[in-house]
């Protein structure tokens, strides 16, 4: 399904993130990912791709280096080859009552989840314009769409990712390349290991599927929306939630 293609993905040592990697790499991209703090996670995963023949190749990236931003798109593209497939998935979050957030939390979560998916794609969109041709897929959430039981902070990140889909898709359409969120709902693993059980059990219970999804499960309409197959397929916010 993505066979020439080459993606960027951030936050790949992460639990979506590798996933994503995985799974891109198996559709037959060449796949670049950045880690932050979790290198010897990113070299494994490296290692375990290439394995399986695929090309596959880490960079470390703090996506609030604007410069580091700019220096790893030319990298990639050097390196690996022009990027047709971003994939902003690098986030945190925090669990926190509203009345314990502090400035510097609030800052935090802005930063990574919201500045940082603008340095990426900065950095990167410029070679799709020139080349009239890309994928800009970002990571929302349910908690910036919904009323949930979510960190206050965390669902104005969330949410603000998507204004910026929506308006990056109205900008960047006439250069041929399309801009979407993947909307998962509460994930195993990665910044949902902090839920509380109450509210996991809370989430299982209006779930459809009785469960919490899989990060390959997010992973396959991340490469879904990568392809040619979704050409007509733009602006959107698609949830991957087990139906809630
Ligand atoms: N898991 C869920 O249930 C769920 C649900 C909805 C949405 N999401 C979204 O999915 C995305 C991935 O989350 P996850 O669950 O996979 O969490 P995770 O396992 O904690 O992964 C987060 C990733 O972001 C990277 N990162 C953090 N700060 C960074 C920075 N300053 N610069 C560059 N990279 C940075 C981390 O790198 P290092 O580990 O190398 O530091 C890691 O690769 C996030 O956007 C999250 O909001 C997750």
């Amino acid at each position: 399904m993505l066979e020439g293609k080459t993606a960027f993905v951030t936050g790949g040592s992460g639990a979506v993130g590798s996933a994503i990697v995985r799974v891109l790499a198996r559709e037959g991209a060449r796949v670049a990912f950045s880690f932050h703090s979790h290198g010897e996670r990113a070299s494994a995963l490296e290692a375990q791709c290439r394995a399986d023949g695929r090309l596959v190749r880490a960079y470390p990236l703090d996506v609030l280096d604007a410069k580091a931003c700019q220096s790893t798109a030319k990298a990639v593209e050097d390196e690996v080859g022009p990027v047709d497939v971003l994939v902003n998935n690098a986030g945190v979050t925090q669990v926190m009552p509203f009345a314990m957030i502090e400035e510097k939390d609030w800052d935090q979560m802005m930063d990574v989840n919201v500045k940082g998916m603008f340095l990426v794609t900065k950095a990167f969109a410029r070679g799709m314009i020139r080349r009239r041709s890309g994928g800009i897929i970002n990571m929302g959430s349910r908690a910036g769409m919904r009323v949930l039981d979510v960190p206050v902070h965390y669902a104005a990140a969330k949410s603000a990712v998507t204004g910026f889909t929506l308006s990056l898709a109205r900008e960047l359409g006439r250069y041929n390349i399309r801009v979407n969120a993947v909307v998962p709902g509460m994930l195993t693993g990665g910044v949902s290991d902090n839920v509380p059980p109450k509210q996991r059990d809370k989430y299982n219970e209006f779930c459809c599927l009785s469960r919490a999804g899989e990060p390959a499960e997010v992973a396959e309409l991340v490469a879904f929306l990568a392809s040619d197959r979704a050409g007509y397929v733009n602006a959107q916010s698609l949830f991957v939630d087990g139906g809630i």
